[in-house]
């Protein structure tokens, strides 16, 4: 799978990762803010999010959820139109951020990214202040990066920017 919206090599393949399953490698140089493609899939609302992701009965942590406001989650799985921006995973070294603009969510780049290297955004899963210790170890992170936090879950102080949404009805939600 790859995208080329103007006739020269795609700007992106999606393949296997080390950090997890598949993901999405640069296949030209991407310049730093360079829009490179949208987040698509599904709007649901919560409670659909909720009934379809729940890690109490899956075998493994897995989701294509991210927040887009307070009420809509878009649901980037394949088989509810999700795309290639599904494949794309965390790193708490970054070379990608997603920027919600007018209802619909993009992924740019950060910086300057060579051939070959995987795009990667920082997903920053929500906390619930309740149990965000045990959170942490759930949502264990594999990036990588020298700066690795070792979750997926955002920083205790950080500010408020997009972030990929956890299944609220997580091993550890506290409900
Ligand atoms: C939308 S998928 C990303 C694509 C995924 N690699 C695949 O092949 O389907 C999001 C899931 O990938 C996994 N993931 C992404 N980044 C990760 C990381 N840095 N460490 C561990 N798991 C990660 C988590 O299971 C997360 O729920
Ligand atoms: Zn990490």
């Amino acid at each position: 799978m790859s995208a080329s919206k103007n006739g020269r090599e795609p700007l992106y393949v999606v393949r296997s990762s080390r950090i997890h399953g598949r993901g999405v490698f640069a296949l030209r140089y991407i310049r730093k803010g360079t829009r490179i493609l949208e987040y698509t899939g599904e709007r649901i609302d919560n409670d659909e999010a909720d009934r379809r992701y729940d890690d109490t009965k899956m075998k493994r942590h897995h989701t294509f959820l991210f927040t887009l406001d307070k009420d809509t989650v878009i649901d980037g799985a394949a088989n509810t139109g999700g795309g290639d921006a599904s494949f794309i995973n965390h790193s708490c070294d970054p070379n990608c951020e997603a920027v919600i603009t007018g209802k619909k969510i993009f992924i740019h780049a950060l910086r300057g990214i060579e051939p070959g290297v995987e795009l990667a955004y920082d997903y920053q899963y929500e906390r619930t202040g309740k149990n965000d210790a045990e959170l942490e170890k759930f949502y264990i992170c594999k990036c990588g990066a020298e700066n690795c936090r070792g979750s997926i879950m955002k920083p205790a102080k950080m500010a408020r920017r997009p972030s990929r949404r956890r299944p609220e009805k997580g091993r550890f939600a506290g409900r």
